[in-house]
């Protein structure tokens, strides 16, 4: 099983109906192709993790990359593992306020200046996948 995180930064500030309508479709196809994931929304960025068989996290990852919704994408993480992390989730997915990742990130400055893309706040994939990890279990369905 493949693993692949990655952040970037939304090209606009997403309504919560344009959200929504990505989630959607991210669910009927995630779960068509096998996939599971979170995903995370702070400050016009995104933070996702991608996760099931190697072929098809790939060409879902290259629809994801060409979406004008966001860029400057930032691949932190290409894995194998032995099991999914994220398994009943087809795609998790929380928005964030900046009071909120503040609690979880020691240093975090608010907002737009200081976006989860910035490399000096997702150091590394660890960092990353445990931020996924804490908003998973609350995740809304
Ligand atoms: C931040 C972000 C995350 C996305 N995550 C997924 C995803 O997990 N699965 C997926 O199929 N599409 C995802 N998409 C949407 C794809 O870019 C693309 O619009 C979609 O896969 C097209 O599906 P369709 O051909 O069924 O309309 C994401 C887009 C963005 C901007």
């Amino acid at each position: 099983m493949r693993r692949i995180i990655y952040c970037s930064q939304a090209t606009t500030d997403l309504s919560p109906d344009e959200l929504v309508a990505l989630l959607e479709t991210s669910r009927r196809n995630n779960e068509r192709d096998g996939l599971s994931g979170m995903l995370l929304y702070s400050s016009q960025s995104f933070l996702q993790t991608l996760e099931g068989a190697s072929a098809t996290v790939e060409r879902t990852y290259d629809r994801i990359r060409a979406d004008t919704r966001h860029d400057n994408l930032r691949l932190l993480l290409d894995d194998e593992s032995a099991e999914p992390l994220f398994a009943e989730w087809t795609m998790g997915f929380e928005h964030v306020d900046d009071d909120a990742l503040g609690d979880e990130l020691t240093g975090f400055t608010p907002a737009t200046v200081y976006p989860l893309v910035n490399p000096d706040l997702i150091t590394n994939a660890g960092v990353a996948l445990t931020l996924l990890g804490l908003y998973a279990k609350n995740a809304t369905a």
